[in-house]
């Protein structure tokens, strides 16, 4: 079964924000992380399905929607979770503030590695926690971006209470290995912290020789002090269905997590359970030519920048994800973004992900191999232009 990723429907004058960031300017947009083309043809029919059905009553998931979750990260991760474990969330950037605000008191310390998906330092400070942040190092030598582990026992105060982790991580890209995760969880137990994994990614692994670790499965002792958290929509393209969800096998720490969700987090709805089960149960054909398409729009984009882009850089390799990130600082601009925008072109500025200002932009390439071409060709213009 093939699926087109080529012919995607119009989304300027739609409700996108990822459209209407430029609505009126010849901009193409490929910031904000969603991706142009359609949900699975299995989620659109269960949608269909259940508009034509036509009540929609405050929602709870069936067992059915529950299943869908638990069979697929037993086949694909080897993840065996009981259902009592998944507490349902409209998001989950509502599950880091949650998280943030459970499991640390005002003026307490929440760690990260950056770059970093921007909400992960914004959701401590939200409600007076504190974000710190240890930079990645990268090693030139193995094209690798690595935890500096000596920053991060350094970073460590008596204040600390959380980490939070990226796995797979936006903006790098980057798959995490069995020992660093083992490590990880170590250092999180060590320090008697809370570790949170957002794996809202894993589904996304491009590289077939990586397989998607969770980190609580990693590190089955720890489990108890891990709260994952996972959805359908990065992967399926439904993150506008709000549906989303944190797996905490602890009860302890289960009991606490929903206590702080309590009369604030909204529920997830109807059509975002219907989407969700449908993804997980239905859409495998579809995940797996996406793939096949996304790495082809990697394998475009890494090859356009080599012979055409002088000045722009990646400096590791493109494991997971429809996001890349490039490295703009040979180019000298102060406002990379600004650039790239007056000839065309919408990215994402690093410096909101923790990167210095003017080394770093991310592309979203979950779009047309047509779109990005034309994006690239508007790089390459605006480099000449400087
Ligand atoms: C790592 C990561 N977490 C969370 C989100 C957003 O999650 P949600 O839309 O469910 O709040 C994103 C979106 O880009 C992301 O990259």
């Amino acid at each position: 079964m093939s699926f087109d990723f080529d012919t995607v429907p119009q989304r300027l004058g739609t409700d996108s924000q990822k459209w209407q960031k430029y609505a009126g300017q010849d901009i193409l947009p490929l910031w904000v992380a969603d991706m142009d083309f359609r949900s699975s043809p299995a989620i659109l029919a269960a949608l269909h399905e259940r508009v034509e059905h036509g009540v929609f009553g405050y929602a709870r998931p069936t067992k059915a929607t529950a299943s869908a979750v638990v069979d697929a990260l037993a086949l694909r991760y080897g993840w065996t979770i009981d259902p009592t474990w998944l507490v349902w969330l409209p998001g989950l950037v509502c599950g880091l503030n949650v998280t943030s605000q459970a499991f640390a008191q005002p003026g307490e310390e929440v760690l990260c590695l950056t770059p970093v998906y921007p909400p992960f330092m914004t959701a401590p400070k939200n409600s007076g926690r504190v974000s710190v942040t240890v930079p990645f190092a990268l090693n030139t030598a193995a094209h690798r971006w690595e935890i500096d582990w000596e920053a991060l026992e350094k970073a460590v105060t008596p204040r600390t209470r959380l980490f939070f982790l990226c796995n797979p991580h936006n903006p790098l890209a980057r798959v995490f290995r069995r020992e660093e995760l083992a490590r990880l969880a170590e250092f999180c137990a060590r320090h008697n912290l809370i570790l949170c994994s957002d794996e809202i990614h894993c589904d996304l692994i491009l590289d077939p020789t990586l397989p998607h670790l969770p980190t609580a499965l990693v590190a089955p002792d720890h489990a108890a002090r891990t709260i994952t958290l996972m959805a359908p929509s990065k992967t399926y393209n439904v993150p506008g269905l709000g549906t989303s969800f944190a797996i905490i096998p602890d009860s302890t720490l289960r009991a606490h997590f929903v206590r702080a969700t309590a009369g604030i987090v909204a529920e997830v709805t109807t059509l975002g359970f219907a989407a969700c089960e449908a993804a997980y149960r239905d859409s495998e054909a579809w995940r797996q030519n996406l793939l096949a398409y996304l790495r082809g729009n990697r394998d475009f984009l890494l090859d356009f920048i080599r012979r055409e882009l002088p000045g722009i850089s990646i400096e590791a390799p493109i494991e997971a994800t429809y996001l890349a990130w490039l490295n703009v600082s040979a180019l000298g601009l102060i406002d990379p973004v600004g650039h790239f925008e007056k000839h065309g072109v919408g990215l994402s500025d690093g410096a909101f992900f923790g990167s210095p200002r003017g080394r770093h932009v991310r592309i979203n390439f979950g779009c047309p191999r047509a779109t990005l071409a034309e994006a690239l060709h508007r790089i390459k213009v605006a480099l000449t232009a400087r």
